[in-house]
């Protein structure tokens, strides 16, 4: 939530705001309630700010003669303290001079207490967030030591809560100052220029060399150099690394919509994240794996902590990682999961399961197992972020950068990753999946194809969410791994459409939901392969059966060849044959490609969503 960007160029260069503006542009998806910039010269610092989208921002740039300047930060805000107006959108100024600007993502959440003390000293607020608090006191800090890395350090001595700040001050005009603690900020070096952003997507057009910073550390860029220290000022160096990814990943490739083209990479993300799993002699690996594999062999129970799609994610790997390692799987959302009193010991492995690596209540739930002796892993899409940097090991996805809001490609790649998990714990058990991992790894590498497949047959799909575009509510049903897949088609519609939408389990419709079933209602339904065990796939079709016998309009997945669903069926939309525990991958598809196109068909904003944005890092 919120993206920030920093820019540091050679004195001649007046690039400055193109490539913070360009940045914003990358990171817009982090929040589009407001955005601004803050350039900055020896005779002062020139900020513009616009509520509403960059687009506002730009507009206001064209027509104003901003400074030709080599140091620029800039913001792009999802409110959180005070409305989306130009008032409380950043940068903030502070001081009285106003030559400190500051831009801020996360929460203070000291902000009243120190907002007293500053107003009680004569300090007026042109804002009602906590974002201006900081700048008063940072540059207050800077009055008294003329040093804006010293006055970062002393400003966030005083804050609590999770926070990511960059601050600019004329009287240092070649200088950018970062500082983070439970937020995210990434470095990024250049040849006479260095970059700050809330992600590599920021700078990932300038440059691919990145520097991750741990938590509670302060950060100072100027155009050669780059020297980071911990809040309590010791040296640090920073860990530097190399984005795999380049600029043309984060544009959308002739799509209309990031959404779309990120629908249509899913080949990619699935095969990308299966690539190089084993070792030498075979066996299956982690990426980063800092726990005694005796202690993984050792471990009695899992819980799975995600949230939203990530814990959907979650939901399919329990009944693959149960079925595979005999192990008991518990899965929560993150959020709940911390503050209630769960039973973890030092034999639980706590997986967490996260696209932007830096979402609030996993990386508290992660801590929080931590503290109780758990062992944690993490999946996650973004090299360096926290929650893998905590965890005792990693599985990365390689669904690469998810720009549109709504999750689609790092949602399938989350599940290859937890079949790789589930696999990889049954060999080092020696259960007897253990022993079959490479023949469900052979499967796995023929979904890419499959998922081809059911994209080139979307066109019947794109059609019934155009005619569907009045729904005022869509129901989702699906059994076992289905269950999941039909909590994420709702979801992708809720959030896409507007549209009230809910996912069941489908053995759960007697017990109230088919109240809701009228005339007319649609009602999508994942069908098991013929194949599945304990029938489940002929109970599914009872349940066609019962719901169209009460008048709903039934949207039917079902495996290429399953004709016992046809009389039932108002629609069947077909995908490929699988093993029934690897289906979720497929089933999906055609739930995220009806979201994608009745938003379009309604007209809204397919990659940014109304009260929406990626990577929520505030709780
Ligand atoms: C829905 C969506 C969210 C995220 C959730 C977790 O389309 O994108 O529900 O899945 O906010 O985000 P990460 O995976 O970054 O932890």
């Amino acid at each position: 939530m919120c993206g920030i960007v920093g820019y540091v160029g050679p004195r001649a260069s007046e690039k400055a705001l193109d490539v913070v503006m360009e940045g914003l542009g990358r990171l817009e998806y982090r929040g589009y309630d407001s955005a601004g910039v803050a350039l900055v010269a020896p005779d002062g610092v020139e900020t513009r700010k616009r509520a509403g989208k960059l687009a506002n921002l730009r507009a206001a740039i064209e027509e104003a003669d901003l400074p030709e300047t080599a140091t620029a930060i800039g913001h792009t805000r999802w409110a959180t303290h005070g409305g989306p107006t130009d008032q409380n959108a950043h940068p903030h100024r502070g001081g009285r001079d106003g030559k400190l600007a500051l831009v801020h993502n996360g929460i203070i959440e000291n902000f009243h207490s120190l907002k007293g003390r500053l107003e009680s000293e004569g300090v007026q607020f042109t804002s009602e967030t906590d974002t201006e608090v900081v700048a008063h006191l940072l540059s207050a800090a800077f009055e008294r030591s003329g040093d804006l890395t010293t006055a970062m350090r002393e400003t966030v001595a005083d804050l609590h809560g999770a926070f990511t700040l960059l601050a600019v001050h004329s009287d240092q005009p070649d200088v950018v100052v970062g500082a983070r603690r439970n937020s995210p900020l990434v470095v990024g070096l250049g040849e006479g220029e260095n970059f700050l952003g809330s992600d590599v997507a920021a700078f990932i057009g300038h440059t691919r060399h990145a520097l991750e910073l741990g938590q509670d550390q302060i950060v100072t860029i100027t155009p050669d150099t780059y020297e980071v220290v911990n809040f309590d000022g010791t040296p640090s160096d920073g860990k530097a690394y190399e984005v795999t990814w380049d600029a043309a990943a984060a544009e959308k490739s002739g799509y209309d919509t990031f959404m779309e083209k990120e629908i249509n990479d899913q080949p990619h993300a699935v095969a990308d994240t299966l690539l190089g799993r084993t070792d030498a002699e075979g066996n299956l690996t982690l990426d980063e794996l800092h726990i005694d594999v005796e202690e993984l062999r050792a471990v009695t129970k899992i819980v799975i902590v995600a949230c939203g799609t990530a814990a959907y994610a979650g939901m399919v790997a329990k009944y693959a990682i149960e079925h595979w390692t005999r192990i008991p799987v518990e899965v929560e959302l993150a959020h709940e999961f911390r503050y209630r009193d769960p039973v973890i010991d030092e034999r639980t492995l706590v997986v967490s399961i996260s696209q932007s690596g830096e979402t609030m209540d996993t990386l508290m739930a992660v801590r929080h197992a931590k503290e109780l002796g758990a062992r944690t892993v993490s999946i996650c899409n973004t090299h360096g972020s926290t929650i893998p940097r905590e965890s005792d090991a990693v599985l990365y996805t390689h669904a690469g950068p998810e720009i549109a809001v709504a999750s689609t490609k790092a949602f399938l790649a989350q599940i290859t990753a937890s079949y790789i998990l589930g696999l990889y714990l049954a060999s080092l058990r020696g259960t007897s999946y253990g022993r079959d991992a490479a023949e469900v790894m052979a499967e796995l590498q023929g979904i890419p194809a499959q998922i081809e497949t059911v994209l080139a047959g979307m066109d019947r799909v794109k059609e019934i969410a155009y005619y569907m575009a009045d729904s005022r509510s869509v129901l989702f049903l699906g059994r076992h791994v289905g269950y999941p897949v039909a909590m994420e088609g709702a979801l992708k519609l809720k959030e896409l459409a507007y549209i009230h939408a809910e996912g069941f389990a489908a053995g759960e419709l007697k017990h109230g939901p088919i109240a809701l079933i009228e005339p007319g209602q649609p009602v999508f339904v994942i069908v098991p392969s013929p194949g599945s065990e304990h029938g489940l796939h002929d109970k599914v079709v009872s349940n066609i059966q019962e719901i169209r016998a009460r008048g709903a309009r039934t949207l039917v997945i079902a495996e290429e060849g399953d004709e016992d669903v046809v009389p039932f069926a108002d629609e069947v939309i077909r995908v490929p044959h699988t093993s029934p525990l690897l289906a979720p991958l497929l089933t999906v598809v055609p739930l995220q490609v009806f979201a994608l196109h009745l938003s379009t068909a309604k007209g809204l904003d397919v990659d940014q969503p109304r009260n929406l944005a990626k990577s929520v890092t505030v709780e």
